[in-house]
This record gives structure tokens, C-alpha cells and sequence, in this order.
């Protein structure tokens, strides 16, 4: 019954287009080019590919593949191999949805910025550079002390939040059938933008600099553990597995698409995307050395404060036209954030509680954008980037994303087992996938991820609390994971209702 009724993607490129843009995100333009640079550069490059053949494709892989043979999101597809396993799909539902809830915070700072971004509202020239990190910290998110000093929601950032909550409402509550094609213009126009920044990136003087810092290539590095962890963690991120939601975008591959070449598809399309979002961000980051006169080190050139500092500096000195490259990269950084936020809401949330209780989409969508959003307004407030895009997301999109990744795998692999799927892939796919892939699925991935949370998480976090946040704050990361585990369990141990479309 359920497979004559599954909803399926229009068209084969809507569910590329919308894989894609799961797996585009904040993480190509902030995370993958700053870990190239620290990394060194081609040494971190081929590390980038090695881990892409032996962790990514064959997980993204097994994410469509599973979805489509069992018609189902993650949830149907665990409680397919065995009842008890069905907690296994909703661990990732809860990493899934909770990500969102700031996912889609960090995202209404992006749309501040595209407002602010008209009239370079923190200034131009060297004052406005001088004045990107108050007018980052103090304007927009009126930032306190610390995680014990919540305060309360910011309104700009309130209504924003709320803005881009509609928007995912209005995309996902038809389901596959709206972002597919919604998916398709987000990711043209989110790649046309890049090509902007990119080009005029590397006509400012100075790119050179910069673009040598990126791809400065120290081939010793590949004997640090440090250039896997950070190859391996990318790669699970970037690719957004590990977030129930790619079970979801696989099931709803015609009954006798391809898998194997989507699978490909999409971990090239993202690791491109990455390397050449590199391109604009470390010309930017050269023209910022040049024209302030300091070395790399003292730019920033990751995550919040390369988004939300170093290029509004950049657009305050720029040459001209410094609106119009302020607006072009912060709606780049909304319409990627955009189309990963969707992906969580649809594939990661609502339809795997449609699928299992049998729920109307649209109340069930409407239902989980509030609840997000009501959660999210706490990430608003003046604690909020604490609590959100640090403690929370250590928790669920670092251990949650690699726990529920490792466990899922070595199901899959051992208990479904990973040659029924790849024999299964297999028969309906563009070309075939060897017996390497059961190895990769069994032990390889598995062991990629083990290495990745213990050496880049535990043996950290454990002697020393995370974040250097005080130990009451930073448990919280092993309490929501006790807690979401839990949860998964009595929702796994419920009778299902099974879907209605
Ligand atoms: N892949 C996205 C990025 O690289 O920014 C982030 C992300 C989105 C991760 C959605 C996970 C996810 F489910």
C-alpha cells in the first residue's frame, strides 16, 4: 500500500537539485575553505577526497538506497529491518530538528545582514571595519556575557526567524512536490551568486595572497590525525547525513531510479561547491590582509565570525558597489541555509512522523515549524549564540550526527546486510557498486566516525569542558543526548499508523 501511494520527486534533477541543497550549506562557505588553509591545503584536499569515496558516498549511498527499498523515512526503514531497531530512526529525527531550531536562527542573521547590507548599515572605510565586530556582537545579537545570562529575544532576530520559518512552511507542506522545483531555483541562483563573489573576489588586490594561504600545499600534514579528523568531520556534515532527513529524499525515488550515480552526484556536486565557495572566501580574506596591512592570523576566517565580521569588513573597504556585494553574499548565505533548513523540516521531521502516526502533511508541517520556532526564539535572546549554535550544536550535529551515524551503519551493514542493499542499488541504478561498498558500509564508516567523536570530541570534552563554557552548561551537550536517545525509544516502542497521503 504504501509504496503505490509514496509521494515521489517530479523529476530525477528535483531530487539532485534538492539533495544538493541539503548538503550545500553554511558549512561549504565557513567550515570546508578555512579547513583546507589550516590544513594544508592540497594535503587536506586529498584527505578531502580519500574520506569522500571511503565515508561519504558510501553513507549517502546507504541513506537513498535503505529510503527507497523501504519506501519510507528513516524511522519505517530501522523499524523495517526489525521493530527494535525503529529507535534507531528517530535518534536522528531529534538531531534533525534540533539543529534546526538554530540552523534557522543563524539564518535569520543572514537575512539582518542581507537589510543591513543596503546601506552598509556598520559603515564604510576603515570605520566601518573597525566597527564590524561591535556592530556584530553589540547591534545584532546584543550579545551577553555568557550562558547564564539569557536576557531575552532580540525582536530584528525574532522576526526574522519567524520569516524564515513561514518560508519553510510554505515549501515543505506539499511535500516533495514544492522543493523539488523550489530547490532547483535556490541552488541556480545560489551558485550564480558565488560566481559574483568569487570573481570579484579574486579581482581585489591582494587575492593572490590569500588564495595562497588557501591552497598552500604541506604534504607532512597528511600524517596528522588533525587533517582526517578535519576531512572526515566535514564530510559527515557537509553532507547531511546522519540527519534522517536523506532516508526521507531517497524514498521518494521512483521506483526504478537511480541511486548509485545520484549518490556520486551529489558528494561532488557539495565537495565542488565547497572548493570553489574557497575561492571567494580567501580572495576576500588576501584583499582584507592587504588593505588592513595584517597577517592571515589575524583575520577570521571560519564559521560565525568570517560570515558575520571579516566580510562585512570586506564590503566596507571594498572598491565600489559595496552594497550591492553585501546583499549578493548574504542572500548566497540565505538561500544555501535555506534549502539545508527545509531538508531538516521535511525529510528529518515531518515526514517521518507522517509516515509512522499517518498525519495530515500540512498539520504536521505546521505543527513542526511552530514548535521549531518556539524553541528557536531562545536562541533569539541575548545567551542565545551560546546555547544554540555552540552547546546545541556540539551536541547534536557533532556526537548526535556521528553516534546515530556509526550505529546506523554497522545495522545496516551487519543485521540488513550491506550486500542485500547494494545488490538492491544496484539493480535499478546507472552503474554498478562493488563489494568494496559492504566493507566501507560494515567497518570502514563506522571507524571513520569512532575516530572522529573520540578524537575530536571526547578526548576533548571529557577532561575539559566544552567550549571552556563552566561544566553545568557544557553537560547539557550528554544531557539532550540521554534525553533525545530516550525519547527515541518510546517513540520506536509506539504502534504505528502508518501514512495517508
Ligand atoms: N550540510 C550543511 C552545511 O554544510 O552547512 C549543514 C547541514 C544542514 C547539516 C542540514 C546537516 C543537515 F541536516
Amino acid at each position: 500500500m504504501a509504496e503505490l501511494t509514496r509521494e515521489s520527486w517530479g523529476k530525477r534533477s528535483y531530487f539532485i537539485f534538492a539533495a544538493l541543497g541539503s548538503a550545500v550549506g553554511l558549512g561549504n562557505l565557513w567550515r570546508f575553505p578555512y579547513l583546507c588553509y589550516a590544513n594544508g591545503g592540497g594535503a587536506f584536499l586529498v584527505a578531502y577526497v580519500i574520506g569522500l569515496f571511503v565515508i561519504g558516498i558510501p553513507w549517502l549511498l546507504l541513506e537513498f538506497g535503505m529510503g527507497k527499498y523501504f519506501a519510507s523515512s528513516a524511522p519505517g526503514v530501522f523499524g523495517g529491518i526489525g521493530k527494535k531497531w525503529e529507535w534507531l530512526g528517530w535518534w536522528p529525527v531529534w538531531v534533525a530538528f534540533l539543529i534546526n531550531t538554530y540552523y534557522t536562527v543563524v539564518m535569520a542573521w543572514t537575512l539582518r545582514y542581507a537589510v543591513a547590507a543596503a546601506t552598509v548599515e556598520w559603515g564604510m572605510g576603515k570605520a566601518g571595519a573597525e566597527g564590524a565586530g561591535d556592530f556584530f556582537f553589540g547591534t545584532v545579537l546584543q550579545l551577553s556575557g555568557g550562558p547564564d545570562e539569557i536576557g531575552a529575544p532580540v525582536p530584528a532576530l525574532l522576526i526574522g526567524l519567524a520569516i524564515i520559518w513561514v518560508v519553510v512552511f510554505l515549501v515543505v507542506h506539499k511535500g516533495a512536490k514544492v522543493i523539488g522545483p523550489v530547490s532547483q531555483v535556490v541552488m541556480i541562483v545560489a551558485w550564480v551568486f558565488l560566481a559574483i563573489l568569487v570573481v570579484r573576489g579574486i579581482t581585489l588586490p591582494g587575492a593572490a595572497q590569500g588564495l595562497n594561504n588557501y591552497l598552500e600545499t604541506d604534504w607532512s600534514k597528511l600524517a596528522s590525525p588533525d587533517v582526517w579528523f578535519g576531512a572526515f568531520s566535514q564530510i559527515a556534515f557537509s553532507l547531511s547525513v546522519g540527519m534522517a532527513g536523506m532516508y526521507a529524499y531517497g524514498s521518494f525515488i521512483k521506483k526504478q531510479g537511480d541511486v548509485n550515480n545520484s549518490a556520486f552526484i551529489t558528494g561532488f556536486g557539495d565537495a565542488a561547491t565547497s572548493f570553489f565557495a574557497g575561492f571567494a572566501v580567501f580572495s576576500t580574506v588576501g584583499f582584507i590582509m592587504q588593505a588592513l596591512s595584517i597577517p592571515v592570523g589575524e583575520v577570521a576566517t571560519r564559521s560565525v565570525g568570517l560570515a558575520f565580521i571579516t566580510w562585512p569588513v570586506a564590503v566596507s573597504m571594498m572598491p565600489g558597489a559595496n552594497a550591492f556585494f553585501g546583499v549578493v553574499f548574504f542572500t548566497c548565505l540565505f538561500l544555501v541555509g535555506l534549502s539545508s533548513a527545509y531538508f531538516l523540516a521535511y525529510g528529518g521531521t515531518i515526514a517521518p512522523l507522517v509516515d509512522k502516526f499517518g498525519w495530515s502533511r500540512t498539520k504536521t508541517a505546521a505543527g513542526v515549524c511552530i514548535v521549531g520556532f518556539l524553541i528557536g526564539i531562545l536562541f533569539t535572546t541575548n545567551g542565545g549564540l551560546y546555547w544554540g549554535p555552540d552547546i546545541l550544536d556540539r551536541a547534536v550535529s557533532f556526537y548526535g550526527l556521528l553516534i546515530t551515524g556509526a550505529l546506523a551503519c554497522l545495522v545496516v551493514g551487519w543485521v540488513f546486510p550491506a550486500s542485500r542493499l547494494r545488490e538492491y542499488v544496484n539493480s535499478t541504478s546507472e552503474f554498478h557498486i562493488g563489494p568494496w561498498f559492504d566493507v566501507m558500509v560494515k567497518v570502514v564508516v563506522p571507524a571513520g566516525l569512532l575516530f572522529v567523536a573520540v578524537y575530536g570530541g571526547f578526548m576533548q570534552d571529557i577532561p575539559e569542558s566544552y567550549g571552556g563554557y563552566p561544566r553545568w552548561a557544557s553537560n547539557v551537550i550528554w544531557a539532550t543526548l540521554l534525553v533525545t536517545l530516550i525519547l527515541s525509544f518510546v517513540l520506536g516502542a509506539m504502534k504505528t499508523r502508518g501514512r495517508r497521503d
